[in-house]
């Protein structure tokens, strides 16, 4: 089996590499633009597996993207390449264009072109909009309509709307998975539970936008990688599985969280101005990946948490060095006058 896994460098891409590398025997090719949040480094232990490799590509340019297809063959592409953060979105959406519905439109062309088994699209929960705060009995279903917030979740739905249209005009035989915020190693420290984890151990405040009671529901990553893989075997083609685990939190409440393991004084906590747009509540009803696949999520969130925050604690010169360059810059130019 030949896999192309675009956007490897990045987090779950990445966490996806080294679960595929663990649970089967592929030719992997990890072919990544290396943006601000891809990085080489994570990808370290990957690399001593011979049958892995790398190849610097943006997934927009179509050129390049057909010559690693033409020579690497992949019978299987999933695609976690994109520019994900909603807040530089919101700062500079032409980019999340290019990447999200242009990079998504090049490696559908380039499936139909040289031939797959699967090609498999990453997205997100985003895609449904959000829920109101006061109506706990409301999910989030695979059929739940379309109703976007961000630049950043309009782009991937309109990638999702591509590869749905892919599907029904080519028969390209795709599927689709909608997952909630993941958390795990490897986050890039610009997204809210690695950002808190840093800044904590730094002793700098824990910015918190709003009055902190949007609610997210978190999943660690390596469920999120297991339940691609059970679609990627098992899934039925043209079809979406929403991906969650049932884990919903008000992010003051995990703040908080953070900030108790780690032994930090909650005077850390500043309140800053709300994200325009600003999504309230993520629910997902996992029903369907659960009944037709067997998929439930294996690590609870208590147990989660501290594994990722002992992984930020052993692999500070990972995320230290991140922190140091152009992050910084963009940090500044976020929260500075906040
Ligand atoms: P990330 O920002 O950590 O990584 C994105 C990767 O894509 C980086 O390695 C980057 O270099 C690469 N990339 C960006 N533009 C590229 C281009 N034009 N060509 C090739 N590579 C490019 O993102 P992530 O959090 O790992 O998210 C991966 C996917 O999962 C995204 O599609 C995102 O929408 C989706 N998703 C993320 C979450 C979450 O909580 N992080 C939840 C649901 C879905
Ligand atoms: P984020 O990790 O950016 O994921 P998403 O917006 O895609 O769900 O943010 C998660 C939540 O945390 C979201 O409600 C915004 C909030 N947040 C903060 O309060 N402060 C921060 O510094 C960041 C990055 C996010």
């Amino acid at each position: 089996m030949k896999l192309i896994v675009t956007g490897g460098a990045g987090f779950i891409g990445s966490n996806f590499i080294y679960y595929m590398q663990e649970h089967h025997d592929y030719d992997i090719l990890c072919m990544d633009a290396l943006t601000y949040a891809g990085n080489l480094e994570t990808l370290k232990e990957a690399e001593k597996n011979p049958r892995y490799s790398f190849v610097k590509c943006d997934i927009a340019d179509r050129d390049a993207v057909y010559r690693v297809f033409e020579d690497f063959r992949p019978d299987v592409v999933v695609n976690f390449a994109a520019e994900s953060h909603v807040d530089r979105s919101i700062e500079d959406p032409g980019i999340f264009l290019q990447t999200n519905v242009i990079g998504t439109q090049v490696l559908l062309d380039a499936c139909r072109k040289y031939g797959i088994k699967r090609f498999h699209q990453v997205s997100t929960d985003e895609v449904y909009g959000d829920l109101p705060l006061d109506r706990p009995d409301l999910f989030f279903t695979e059929s739940t309509p379309i109703h976007t917030s961000s630049p950043y979740s309009a782009s991937k739905a309109s990638a999702d709307l591509l590869v749905q249209a892919y599907h029904r005009t080519y028969d390209l035989p795709v599927t689709i998975s909608r997952c909630s915020n993941n958390y795990g190693p490897y986050q890039f420290p610009e997204k809210l539970i690695p950002l808190m984890i840093a800044n904590c151990l730094a002793n700098k405040p824990l910015p918190v936008y709003g009055q902190g009671l949007n609610v997210r529901d978190w999943l660690y990553v390596e469920d999120h990688c297991k339940a691609i893989d059970m679609i990627l075997q098992c899934g039925r083609d043209g079809e979406i599985y929403n991906i969650g685990g049932h884990n919903e939190m008000a992010n003051i409440d995990i703040v908080k969280l953070i900030v108790g393991e780690i032994g930090k004084s909650e005077e850390l906590i500043t309140y800053v101005t709300d994200r325009k747009g600003h999504d309230l509540r993520y629910a997902i009803d996992p029903a369907k990946i659960k009944a037709e696949l067997g998929w439930e999520p294996e690590t609870k969130f208590a147990d989660g948490i501290k594994k990722t925050i002992k992984w930020y604690l052993d692999n500070k010169t990972w995320w230290e060095r991140i922190v140091s360059g152009e992050y910084c810059e963009y940090y500044e130019k976020m929260y500075e006058n906040r």
